[in-house]
């Protein structure tokens, strides 16, 4: 037999009869129904998800609101900040993901979306990756002839449980000795420098002769640096190269290694150093280097051996053929 609704269940809700002019709850909010009101309007949102971010949004930015209590000043003078922070936008700048790493927001995401079970942690990419960097062989020097302090950079890629992954795609980029990247000085370089893309051998392994980085501070001239300012921070990195490894089956790892010593190792504007990240650029006297060239003057050394992540996807596929 099918079940009628009774007439009850499908009465219109009391503010439909009550018609918009009289509904109570519609009108005249203060600080104890404004949130619950606004998140009542989003109950129309058809993708789940965007109505559960949403609500969040609301109910978090209320309670900011709420804790705070801005003047009107005050609130005209956050809205100027995001103005500006959004006018400082262009192709080479992103002053909103600066903000987002140095109110720690990047690295939250970063933790959020990696675990860390023996495999090589992640870090924040920062702005300075350029995609479609000079592909070089191992060996080579990435530097494009800066002038600097001569430094190999060694290491290998492994899955996790430590067999050398052939054929993963290396992407590196760094600072020079000034704090400055290629983009920051291209006429200087003289177009792309400090930056390649390399692939591993049978070994896993990957080197590569470059010039030694320092700390940087990020770009300051902006509405973030006049807030780092305000909030009593400095505005620098530690010394650091930049990884991005991409193999088949494996997830996307993207690092970077910090120069063991550094004095803002514990101060990162954008918090992401990891002590499984750094390592020391060790000082070397002239003569054999790791590559088996014979150097006529000392030289830096680094090296790391990355462990990948197996690609989620490619696990479940595993599980699948495994249980069948
Ligand atoms: C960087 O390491 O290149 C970087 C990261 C975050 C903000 C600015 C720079
Ligand atoms: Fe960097």
């Amino acid at each position: 037999m099918i079940q009628c609704r009774s007439a009850e269940r499908i009465r219109a809700p009391a503010i439909v009869r009550l018609g918009q002019d009289r509904a109570p709850s519609m009108r005249n909010f203060d600080e104890t129904t404004i949130t619950e009101a606004v998140l009542g309007r989003l109950t129309g949102a058809s993708d789940p998800r965007i109505m559960e971010i949403s609500a969040a949004l609301v109910r978090h930015l209320h309670a900011f609101v709420s804790e705070v209590r801005p003047t009107v000043a005050e609130w005209q003078a956050g809205i100027a900040f995001l103005t500006e922070t959004g006018r400082m936008c262009s192709d080479t700048r992103q002053e909103f993901v600066l903000l987002s790493d140095t109110l720690g927001v990047s690295m939250l995401v970063d933790a959020i979306n990696h675990s860390t079970r023996g495999t090589t942690e992640s870090t924040v990419l920062g702005p300075f990756y350029v995609e479609g960097a000079p592909t070089m062989f191992n060996g080579d020097d990435i530097s494009a002839g800066l002038a600097g302090e001569p430094l190999i950079v060694t290491g290998s890629v492994r899955g996790g449980d430590g067999a050398p992954v052939a054929g993963a795609l290396v992407d590196v980029w760094h600072s020079d000795g000034g704090g400055f990247y290629d983009v920051q000085q291209l006429d200087r370089a003289g177009g792309l420098a400090m930056r390649a893309r390399l692939v591993t051998g049978v070994d896993g392994g990957f080197r590569f002769w470059t010039i030694k980085p320092a700390a940087y501070p990020v770009p300051h001239d902006g509405p973030v640096g006049r807030m780092l300012q305000k909030q009593g921070r400095h505005p620098w990195r530690p010394a650091h190269v930049h990884f991005m490894i991409q193999a088949a089956g494996y997830a996307q790892l993207i690092t970077h290694i910090f120069a063991e010593g550094d004095p803002y190792l514990n101060s990162d504007v954008v918090f992401g150093v990891k002590d499984s990240l750094i390592r020391p650029f060790v000082a070397m006297a002239a003569g054999a280097a790791p590559d088996g060239s014979d150097r006529s003057s000392g030289f830096f050394h680094l090296h790391y051996d990355f462990a990948l992540e197996r690609d989620p996807e490619c696990r479940q596929a595993d599980l699948k053929v495994a249980a069948r």
